[in-house]
């Protein structure tokens, strides 16, 4: 594993939900970061067929055009009756025939095709949220974190919080659903209580521990000592 010598990160995503999200996990290690969106970097084309494929195309393009240290995620919600999509095509399901992203609009589409998979009570309406996490730099070397977290697929959505699909997943042990939570609560990310509730959350909790705590001088993450 490669240490990460740079304390300036680029975060390559032009999503303002994913920026939000990345920015204040990463923000209480001391970080510089700054987004593609922001250096007007082009969005590359995500040709690939796993979320690990389209994380390095991402993180690798912005590591390549700023000659830093870049992170990218490459997310998406997986229903288990449709035989894991919208998987790595999940923000595709959002897009209009205009190129406009509309997530309402997404699930529908989402509950149009449980109902004719006839995934109509709660015990086939399982899925998840992954999140792929990218770090590359510009020689093409990378690494991968990968952070999931399963629930039930509800509708009709509920909740004004987070962004994306975040209305109608409610994860396991829980009686509201991501976009009925603070960020906080979304990520569980309460300082001294780390426990990782989001699946980004999840797959930063494997990247501060094994990237942002080797660096000299990094604060204190809040981990609990050997916490797997
Ligand atoms: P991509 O990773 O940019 O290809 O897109 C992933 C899509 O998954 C985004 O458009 C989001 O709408 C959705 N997504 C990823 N993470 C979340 C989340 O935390 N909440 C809600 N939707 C999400």
């Amino acid at each position: 594993m490669r240490r990460l010598e740079s304390k300036k990160i680029i975060v390559a995503t032009h999503n303002a939900g994913k920026l939000r999200e990345i920015a204040s996990l990463i923000g209480p290690y001391g970080f510089e970061t700054q987004s593609a969106a922001e250096l007007g970097l082009p969005e590359p084309e995500e040709t690939g067929t796993r979320y690990e494929e389209n994380a390095y195309i991402k993180a690798y393009a912005a590591a390549q055009a700023t000659g830093l240290p870049a992170l990218s995620d490459d997310s998406g919600f997986e229903a288990d009756a449709l035989d894991g999509a919208p998987g790595v095509y999940t923000a595709d399901w959002a897009t209009r025939a205009d190129g406009s992203r509309d997530f309402t609009y997404a699930m529908e589409k989402v509950e149009k095709a449980l109902q004719d998979a006839g995934a109509i009570s709660a015990d086939k309406r399982t899925g998840r949220f992954v999140s792929v996490l990218c770090l590359a730099w510009p020689d093409g070397y990378a690494e991968y974190f990968r952070g999931v977290i399963e629930g039930t697929l509800v509708y009709p959505p509920r909740g004004q919080d987070g962004f994306g699909y975040d209305p109608m997943f409610q994860p396991e042990g829980e009686s509201r659903t991501f976009g009925e939570m603070t960020a906080e609560e979304k990520h569980g990310w309460k300082r001294g209580d780390k426990t990782a509730l989001s699946h980004r959350a999840r797959a930063f909790k494997l990247f501060a521990e094994t990237m942002l705590e080797a660096f000299p001088g990094t604060v204190d993450t809040g981990f609990p000592a050997g916490n797997a």
